[in-house]
């Protein structure tokens, strides 16, 4: 007999009150489970939203007596996305970088291994590969990373490896290309490509590009990230996973402002190129085959899909004052 679905499961999401985190937070809740959210509340891409239906716990990760009260609630499945979460603020603040990213990840592990979790789901990053302008990255391409955030994030990865290999415990850890959408903080202009250019349009600035507009990237649409996320739960997976979460929507920053310009309506937009930023990689590109393999995916949203989308959303944020309350998980 196929074995029932457990509907209510204890899960934690820590970065849950961040971009991605909110919205897999809603998801979790939605199919019904119990969600924990631990977040410090610092969150450098999304708006900082905390759904309702959570328990909440606000403080830092690498604190003792926040470990301390997630061992209490015990959680049978872990989300772990508390993190400094971009390039370039990791240069105005290496040690919250590395300290959240890499000792924060093994604090997180260490405690999966004491409480026994089922299966501990890490969200990695693009980043750890670095550069590779001239190949399509799969899973098993050279780890390079070229920036502070590269590294912790790919520390993390090994301490998930390292400390939980000889336990019980399932880990998936997913590396996470460009991903977009609504919730995204449109007055934060140090995360998120298209956020960013996106963010000018809104406050009809004209764009400044930091680097070359040959620089190329793959973008995935957040609802594709919260599916694949939330599917990750009952996904048939071997003790130890590593997947590009990516599809290959491959575009160059050229061509990406073009698209952007166009789908927001302002067909006579300026923009000018300034100086890259420190730790900015050229251009990646992955094929999405063991993703699209793994979860039966057939498609994901094209960016010419995605952006209407999310510019929906955008046009209803006032572009003065605090967006806060404009998130879309409280606009629906
Ligand atoms: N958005 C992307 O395109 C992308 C790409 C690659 C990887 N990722 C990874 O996905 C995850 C989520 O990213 P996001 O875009 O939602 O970022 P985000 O900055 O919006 O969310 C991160 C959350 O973690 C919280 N946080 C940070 N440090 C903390 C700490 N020490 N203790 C507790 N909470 C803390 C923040 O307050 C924030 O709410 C991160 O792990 C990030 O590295 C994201």
């Amino acid at each position: 007999m196929k074995k029932r679905e457990k509907k209510n499961l204890k899960i934690l999401v820590t970065g849950g009150a961040g971009f991605i985190g909110a919205h897999l937070s809603n998801s979790l809740i939605a199919s019904g489970h119990k969600v924990l959210i631990v977040d410090a509340l610092r969150s450098q891409g999304g708006i900082p939203f905390i759904n309702k239906k959570s328990k909440f716990i606000k403080g830092d990760i690498t604190e003792k007596k926040i470990i301390g009260k997630i061992k209490k609630w015990k959680p049978e499945i872990i989300y772990h996305l508390a993190a400094q979460s971009a390039v370039e603020p990791a240069y105005d603040d290496p040690k919250f970088d590395i300290l959240t990213n890499s000792y924060g990840t093994y604090l997180i592990c260490n405690l999966a291994k004491q409480i026994k979790v089922k299966k501990f789901i890490y969200t990695s990053s693009v980043a750890v590969y670095g550069n590779k302008k001239h190949r399509t990255i799969e899973e098993n391409t050279v780890i390079d990373p070229d920036s502070i955030y590269g590294v912790s994030k790919y520390a993390g990865e090994l301490f998930v490896k390292q400390v939980l290999k000889k336990t019980s415990t399932k880990t998936i850890i997913f590396r996470l290309f460009n991903t977009y959408g609504p919730g995204e903080n449109l007055n934060n202009q140090k995360k998120g490509m298209i956020s960013i250019y996106t963010s000018y349009l809104w406050k009809n600035k004209p764009l400044v590009i930091k680097g070359s507009l040959k620089r190329f990237r793959d973008f995935v649409f957040i609802e594709d990230c919260i599916n694949v996320l939330t599917k990750a739960i009952k996904i048939r997976s071997s003790k130890h996973e590593i997947i590009n979460l990516s599809f290959g929507d491959n575009y160059t920053v050229k061509n990406v402002i073009k698209l952007i310009a166009k789908t927001f309506g302002k067909k006579n937009y300026k923009y000018r190129i300034s100086q890259g930023t420190p730790g900015d990689s050229f251009g990646f590109h992955a094929s999405g085959k063991k993703l699209k393999k793994m979860f039966n995916i057939k498609s994901f949203t094209k960016l010419s899909a995605g952006l209407p989308k999310y510019f929906k959303w955008v046009k209803k944020v006032p572009n003065k004052g605090k967006i806060e309350k404009f998130h879309p998980l409280n606009l629906v």
